[in-house]
């Protein structure tokens, strides 16, 4: 018994590795990875590469090369196998007719179309089918495919650097330059970087768009280019802001609706309610079920007030500004603290929170 649990593992621990591979690129779909058994060894394994694209139920079979084998063999799959059409046809009718009838599956889709039926619809045509194999590990894997469905809002990452001594920002003077003052180094923003190509959109205030000017895209890494988002009331930028440049889809939350462009919508708020409750079921409608929140400190401290966060990704530079803008605080301890060249990155998670 103790054996079997752990060959199921070492096996889902594989999917869970192909599964990753796809990571950025299969949003608003999970990350799903599949390896098939036939005595004891691979014959075929595959995940969900992009978007749009074959599910890893499709990959794994279409590698095995003897299909007759198909019938003795094992589907371990990190993520019960789709049973209704989208993009592409059912998962779940394609193993029933590729013979495999035992199938181990990591965690339940959590999404309404699915969520038990991909099981029922096996277990209906005979399939022996395992469930739990790593769960908590594929649910963390996918945890803004399950925030999505199960709290109905993005994931929501907040990211931010602070000096040595506590500061987002120094004080900035009449003849300072419109831009941003670095706090960490080339490691740190390429990191970003990374981050933003894994996500589906990210997000500045109003203030930051002003003072900072970001592009908020992804030029240090290759990966898919994030929704870019903003919020204020009156929408009021400077000529040659970048977020308005047309280049990539932008979104900017105002009171008043100003004339959209190619790239650029306006989403009107009402300014007597909760102006984030607002945008994150405005994200939900859009399925964005990913959000990096990178400051400035406004936007920042308004999720940390209302609680509503899953998890800080924060950098302590190594120099001191003495005086500026305070950093946000977080009242619990990080979760992992990782040395770089010129930061202490700290990760703070929130996963218990009801919102
Ligand atoms: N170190 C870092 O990681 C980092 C990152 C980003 C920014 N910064 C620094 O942060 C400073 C800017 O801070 P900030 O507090 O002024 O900027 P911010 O949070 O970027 O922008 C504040 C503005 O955004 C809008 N806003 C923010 N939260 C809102 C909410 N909950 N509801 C509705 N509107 C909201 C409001 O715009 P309206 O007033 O127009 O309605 C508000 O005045 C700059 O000095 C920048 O350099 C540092």
């Amino acid at each position: 018994m103790q054996r079997r649990k752990e060959i199921d593992e070492m096996y889902m621990a594989r999917c869970l590795d192909l599964a990753s591979m796809g990571r950025g690129y299969t949003y608003p779909n999970p990350l799903v990875g599949s390896v098939i058994i036939y005595r004891d060894s691979i014959i075929g394994e595959g995940y969900h590469r992009e978007f749009g694209k074959p599910h890893s139920e499709v990959n794994a079979i279409e590698m095995v090369k003897d299909k007759s084998v198909l019938g003795e063999s094992t589907m371990y799959v990190n993520l019960e196998p789709c049973c209704h059409s989208g993009k592409t046809p059912p998962c779940t009718d394609l193993i029933i007719r590729s013979g495999i009838r035992n199938i181990v599956i990591g965690s339940v889709d959590p999404n309404p179309s699915v969520s038990g039926s991909g099981i029922r619809q096996l277990e209906n045509s005979g399939c022996n089918v395992t469930t739990g194999v790593l769960e908590q590990e594929g649910k963390n894997l996918n945890r803004s495919f399950f925030t999505y469905f199960e709290k109905k809002r993005p994931y929501i990452i907040l990211k931010w650097a602070e000096s040595a001594d506590g500061y987002l920002d120094r004080i900035r003077t009449e003849d300072a330059p419109i831009g941003p003052n670095w706090i960490t180094g080339e490691l740190e923003k390429t990191l970003v970087h990374i981050w933003r190509a894994h996500e589906q959109a990210v997000m500045v205030g109003g203030g930051t768009v002003i003072i900072d000017n970001p592009r908020l895209t992804v030029r240090h890494w290759t990966g898919r280019q994030p929704l870019r988002i903003s919020i204020s009331r009156e929408a009021n930028f400077p000529g040659g802001t970048n977020l308005l440049d047309n280049q990539y889809k932008t979104l900017i939350y105002t009171e008043k609706i100003l004339p959209a462009s190619e790239a650029l919508e306006y989403v009107q708020l009402d300014y007597n309610k909760d102006t984030i409750v607002q945008v994150l079921k405005d994200l939900y409608s859009r399925e964005i079920n990913s959000l990096i929140v990178e400051g400035g400190k406004k936007l920042l401290e308004s999720f940390l007030n209302s609680g509503i966060w899953d998890e800080a990704r924060v950098f302590k530079g190594d120099r001191e500004f003495l005086t500026g803008i305070k950093a946000p605080t977080i009242n619990s301890s990080p979760v992992n603290r990782i040395f770089l060249f010129q930061s202490e990155l700290k990760i703070y998670r929130n996963w218990n929170h009801k919102r």
